[in-house]
C-alpha cells in the first residue's frame, strides 16, 4: 500500500521534535466511525481546526485510506488511524474529546428509533472503551437515535462509576443549523445573523424550535410558524428522502458537528460565553446565584426529564451551566408536552437497554 508506505517512511525519517511526538499545544480528539459518511468530512474539518493537535480516526473499516488521505493536509494536527476493535483502546487513550458518528443511518420510511437495535450495541461498546481509556474526555454523541443513545452512554458510564454529566453531550446542533437556515430564508436575512434555540431532543416532535426566542427579535405569522416548525422537525427526513436510500445527512452534519466540537474545545480552553444547544443530563446541580434563575428553589432541572436539549454554557469542565427554557408561548407549550411524552419513552428505552 503506497500511502501507508510513505506515511511510515515519513515517521522513520521525521526528526523528533515536539510535533512528531504529538506534543504541540492543542487538544487530542478522536472520531469513532471516522470512515463513514459523516466521519470523513468531519475528520477533514477537524484536521483544519487549529485547536486540535492530535486527531485519532477510528472505524471498523477503511481507516488506513482515510487517514493516509487526510494526513497529507498541511495543517497542524497530527493524524493517526486505528482499525477494528483491537485498536480501539489505542485510539482512545489520552483523548480530550471523543466524537461518535459510528452506526447505521436511516433509509426512507424509517424512523431514527428503527436504528436502535443496531446502534445501541455499537454505542455501548464504544463507551465501554471510553471508560477504560479516557473516562475524563468530553463525549459528543451523534449516533442515532440520540434521544436513546445518550441515556445508553450515561448508563454505561454510571455502571463503571465514571459518569460525569458535564461531559456527555448529545449533538443536536444540526437542528439549530437547519433552524437558522430556514428562519433566515423566511425573514430574508443572512443565516449567520440568525440564532434559533432548538430544545427537547433529536427526533420528530421532540425537536422543538423556540421561534418566539429567535434573535434578532422578530415575529412570524401562524402560517410561518407551522411551516417552520414542520420543516425543522422533518429536516432529517427531507435529506433521507432526497438521498433515496443512500443514507442521511452527512455534509451538513459534519459541518454542525465541527461547529459544536469547536465550541466544546473553546470552552475547554477557557473561553468565556460559549453557549450552544445540546442534549444533556439536565439534572446537573446548577449555581443558585445565576441571574437566569427565576425560581432557584423550584427550577433546578430544565424539565422533569433526566435528559433534555437546551442551551448550555460550555467551559473548562464541559457543561458548566444549563439554562432554563425561558418564556414559551401557547404553541410552544403544547409542543413541549408532546416532546416530553416521546422523549420520556426514548430515554427509558436507552436506560433499560443497559439495566436489563
Ligand atoms: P455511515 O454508515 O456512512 O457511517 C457510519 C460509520 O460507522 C461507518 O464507517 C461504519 O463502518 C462505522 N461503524 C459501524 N460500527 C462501528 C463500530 N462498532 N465502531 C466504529 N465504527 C463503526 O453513516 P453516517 O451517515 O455517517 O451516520 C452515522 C450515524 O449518525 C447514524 O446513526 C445517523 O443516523 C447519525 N446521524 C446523526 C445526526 C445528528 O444530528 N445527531 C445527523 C446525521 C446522522
Ligand atoms: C438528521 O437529523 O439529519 C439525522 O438525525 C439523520 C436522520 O436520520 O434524519
Amino acid at each position: 500500500n503506497p500511502s501507508s508506505c510513505s506515511m511510515e517512511q515519513g515517521r522513520v525519517l521525521g526528526r523528533m521534535n515536539c510535533r512528531s511526538k504529538g506534543g504541540a499545544s492543542g487538544f487530542k480528539v478522536a472520531i469513532l466511525g471516522a470512515a463513514g459518511g459523516i466521519g470523513q468530512p468531519l475528520a477533514m474539518l477537524m484536521k483544519m481546526n487549529p485547536l486540535v493537535s492530535v486527531l485519532h480516526l477510528y472505524d471498523v473499516v477503511n481507516t488506513p485510506g482515510v487517514t493516509a488521505d487526510i494526513s497529507h493536509m498541511d495543517t497542524g494536527a497530527v493524524v493517526r488511524g486505528f482499525l477494528g476493535p483491537q485498536q480501539l483502546e489505542n485510539a482512545l487513550t489520552g483523548m480530550n474529546l471523543v466524537i461518535i458518528p459510528a452506526g447505521v443511518p436511516r433509509k426512507p420510511g424509517m424512523t431514527r428509533d428503527d436504528l436502535f437495535n443496531i446502534n445501541a450495541g455499537i454505542v455501548k461498546t464504544l463507551c465501554e472503551g471510553i471508560v477504560r481509556c479516557c473516562p475524563g474526555a468530553i463525549v459528543n454523541l451523534i449516533s442515532n437515535p440520540v434521544n436513546s443513545t445518550v441515556p445508553i452512554a450515561a448508563e454505561v458510564f454510571k455502571k463503571a462509576g465514571t459518569f460525569d454529566p458535564k461531559k456527555l453531550l448529545g449533538v443536536t446542533m444540526l437542528d439549530v443549523v437547519r433552524a437558522n437556515t430556514f428562519v433566515a430564508e423566511v425573514l430574508g436575512l443572512d443565516p449567520r445573523e440568525v440564532d434559533v434555540p432548538v430544545v427537547g431532543g433529536h427526533a420528530g416532535v421532540t425537536i422543538l424550535p423556540l421561534l418566539s426566542q429567535v434573535k434578532p427579535k422578530c415575529s412570524f405569522t401562524p402560517e410561518e410558524i407551522s411551516y417552520l416548525t414542520a420543516r425543522i422537525q422533518n429536516g432529517g427526513t427531507e435529506v433521507v428522502e432526497a438521498k433515496a436510500g443512500s443514507g442521511s445527512a452527512t455534509l451538513s452534519m459534519a459541518y454542525a458537528a465541527v461547529k459544536f466540537a469547536d465550541a466544546c474545545l473553546r470552552g475547554l480552553r477557557g473561553d468565556a460565553g460559549i453557549v450552544e444547544c445540546a442534549f444533556v443530563a439536565s439534572q446537573v446541580p446548577l449555581p443558585n446565584s445565576h441571574p437566569v434563575y427565576i425560581h432557584p428553589s423550584a427550577t433546578r432541572h430544565v424539565t422533569e426529564l433526566p435528559f433534555f436539549a437546551s442551551k448550555v454554557r460550555l467551559g473548562r469542565t464541559g457543561v458548566e451551566e444549563i439554562y432554563p427554557l425561558g418564556p414559551l408561548n401557547e404553541y410552544e407549550r403544547a409542543g413541549l408536552e408532546k416532546a416530553k411524552k416521546e422523549l420520556a419513552a426514548s430515554i427509558q428505552k436507552g436506560v433499560s437497554f443497559i439495566k436489563n
